[in-house]
């Protein structure tokens, strides 16, 4: 089995809070082993230009409870041209890095399995607000950025109730619906727009028309990036003009990217930091870390990719060749559940929140 003397972390894609506790924890567990760790800056970007540096048990000290990345974050186009991964893999070589651990989502993750097949084993941890990596349930940064949005919109419910106001209140998630859906149910939404479900403009209007008969004076509405940036404003508009009820919209945008992340985040990170590198050293690779029903499970990045390609209905000629019909049916199985779970919570949603 391969020996492994130093690994590299990074972090890389859209920041999330809880980054910094999965660095912490990948960085805690390799010294454990008698590895050594050298932080990688700037997601690829770094590996590429070789802004490195060795990281010790002291220089991830109070970072668990910070939001951000210590290591920066990227977005890095030249990572995906086979020069810009000649650059990476010679960064590897002549630092002696045996292998990463790539904190970010399904992008960082492209980037991984790349890497790999160019002889630099690494292993993925899923870090993104949007909740949108479909083989596992919960996403680093997801549960902080809803809970800094509840904490936002709650706000926003106290001068709606005093004026008898709307508010339509936009959230991110790039095409998933996941964090609307969840912040919808937990704010009390009167309606709740996501991209995976038609949505009924006229029932929500009419209902909204009733409801201020009867004494109702607060509505919130929330409506994910993922329907697209012109609906929110428009859809403000509209109510005002057919409901009579003065609505206002309001964009949380990357507000909710930053803050120290919950106590969920934070042994999530800290798991899944800790399971990467016990994986590693193992002489894994090509894995993404998940958390299945409560457990944090090893899912081949492969599977994991085209489990995603599937959800979103992308799938390319060829996608499943390399997949046996046993794992083409548990991907479907899969997407069914999500389907079912997000079904069922928009039905609850819309029977309890007006
Ligand atoms: P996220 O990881 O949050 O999805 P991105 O999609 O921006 O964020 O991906 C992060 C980085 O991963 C990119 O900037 C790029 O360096 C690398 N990456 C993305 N897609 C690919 C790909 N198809 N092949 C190789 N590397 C990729
Ligand atoms: O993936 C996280 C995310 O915040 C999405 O919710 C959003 O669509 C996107 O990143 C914004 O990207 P950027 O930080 O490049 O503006």
């Amino acid at each position: 089995m391969k020996e492994f003397k130093r690994i590299g972390v990074l972090t890389s894609g859209g920041d999330a809070p809880g980054m910094n506790a999965a660095v912490r924890a990948v960085v805690r567990t390799a010294l454990s082993h008698g590895v050594e760790v050298v932080g990688i800056y700037r997601g690829y970007s770094g590996l590429i230009d070789s802004d490195v540096k060795p990281l010790v048990l002291r220089d991830v000290s109070n970072i668990i409870n910070k939001g951000g990345t210590i290591l920066y974050s990227d977005r890095c186009p030249k990572f995906k041209t086979p020069e810009g991964m000649a650059e990476a893999v010679t960064t590897c070589r002549d630092i002696g890095i045996d292998g990463i651990v790539c904190v970010g989502g399904d992008g960082t993750f492209r980037g991984a399995t790349d890497l790999t097949a160019h002889g630099v084993p690494c292993i993925g941890i899923p870090a993104t607000i949007d909740n949108d990596i479909s083989s596992t349930d919960n996403t680093i940064g997801f549960d902080t950025a809803m809970n800094t949005i509840i904490d936002l919109v709650d706000k926003l419910r106290d001068t709606c109730e005093s004026h008898a106001r709307c508010n339509v209140v936009e959230v991110m998630g790039r095409g998933a619906g996941d964090i609307a859906l969840h912040t919808g149910i937990a704010s009390g939404a009167t309606a709740t727009v996501i991209p995976e479900l038609p949505f009924d403009e006229e029932s929500v209007i009419n209902s909204m028309i009733e409801a201020r008969k009867i004494g109702k004076r607060n509505f919130i509405v929330i409506v994910s990036e993922g329907v697209g940036g012109e609906f929110g404003p428009a859809f403000a508009k509209k109510i005002e003009n057919r409901t009579g009820i003065e609505t206002k919209f309001a964009r949380l945008a990357h507000v909710v990217r930053g803050g120290n992340p919950s106590l969920k985040d934070r042994v999530l990170a800290s798991t899944m930091g800790a399971v990467a590198v016990e994986e590693l050293l193992k002489g894994k690779s090509n894995l993404v870390m998940c958390e299945k029903k409560g457990k944090i499970v090893s899912v081949d990045i492969n599977y994991a990719l085209i489990l995603d390609r599937m959800y979103k209905g992308k799938l390319k000629d060829g996608d499943l060749d390399a997949f046996t019909e046993d794992e083409i049916a548990s991907m479907k199985a899969e997407i069914r559940e999500k389907q079912a779970s997000m079904a069922r919570l928009y039905g609850i949603s819309k029977t309890i929140n007006l």
